[in-house]
């Protein structure tokens, strides 16, 4: 069951997460200057991502980033100057990384950036001064087990910064319950709801949902992170909303400050070891 969920995370985010924004940006060669708009984009899209680098110095500082994707985390992490390490299931995030941190100058770090598993980190215990991974411990497929490595890994005094799905969301408690309804009343509708639900949140170039994905509240983060302490948890992320056949179209970009900050997609924690 968990080596099927490894293999098929392995092949569906091979196609990197993030292709489409690159897709919608015209990019269709990698090169510093397309990184550069990738990135530019990446970040106006997530505006509060860089300040979970930023208010941190992490210079010199060991630091393992988990799930990669298209390595707009990893360029900032790696600009810092630490000693960075990477890890993803998949081929292309990590060939990825590998490409961006030879760009910057720092060939030498190619074995530091490896295909693996965030449920067995490759590394030793006690081993990290931080450990960042945004959106990826959600599709392991267990959820506990990647968290205690986590754990595991971190030198003691050290942080996690990682991002999981709020399953008390906007998104989770109005429009999944409405579109649960609609469903209700269409004949041969023969989508598994809750391959639909995971495909809102991940979906590939074909419309495939990514293999797995699980959404927590902030009271099951309390107890999946029981053995961290100064364990806080940051809202983030909301949808666009576009109702009345396009007659309302209420953007995201203003409501990352307010309704985001309660109701929002993402929950960003930070926890000591
Ligand atoms: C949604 S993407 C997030 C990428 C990036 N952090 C971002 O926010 O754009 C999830 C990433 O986690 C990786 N991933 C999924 N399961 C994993 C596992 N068991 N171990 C390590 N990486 C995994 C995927 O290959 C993918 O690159």
């Amino acid at each position: 069951m968990q080596g099927d969920i490894d293999r098929k995370n392995s092949e569906f985010w091979d196609e990197l997460c993030g292709s489409g924004l690159a897709k919608s940006l015209g990019i269709n060669e990698i090169n510093n200057a397309t990184l550069k708009e990738f990135d530019k984009a990446y970040i106006e899209i997530y505006p509060y991502l860089p300040k979970y680098v930023e208010n941190k110095n992490l210079e010199d500082k060991k630091v393992l980033e988990i799930g990669l994707g298209y390595g707009t985390l990893s360029q900032l992490l790696a600009s810092t100057n630490c000693d960075y390490f990477g890890l993803d299931i998949a081929t292309n995030p990590v060939k990825m990384a590998q490409y961006r941190l030879n760009q910057l100058g720092k060939a030498n770090k190619d074995e530091q950036i490896k295909v693996g598993s965030a449920l067995s980190i490759p590394h030793e215990d006690n081993s990290f001064d931080y450990v960042y991974s945004i959106g990826c411990l959600h599709h392991t497929g267990d959820l506990p087990q990647s968290i205690s490595e986590v754990y595991r890994v971190l030198k003691p005094g050290g942080q996690a910064v990682i991002m999981l799905y709020n399953r008390n969301s906007f998104r989770q408690l109005v429009q999944v319950p409405w579109q649960r309804f609609k469903q209700f009343f269409k004949r041969n509708s023969k989508q598994n709801f809750a391959t639909f639900v995971r495909s809102l949140y991940d979906s590939n170039a074909v419309g495939e949902a990514a293999p797995h994905t699980d959404y927590v509240s902030s009271s099951q983060v309390k107890s999946l992170f029981s053995d961290f302490s100064n364990v806080s948890i940051e809202v983030q992320n909301f949808d666009t909303y576009v109702l009345f056949d396009g007659k309302l179209v209420i953007n995201r970009e203003s409501l990352l400050n307010n309704f985001a900050r309660f109701l929002g997609l993402d929950l960003y924690i930070t926890a000591i070891k």
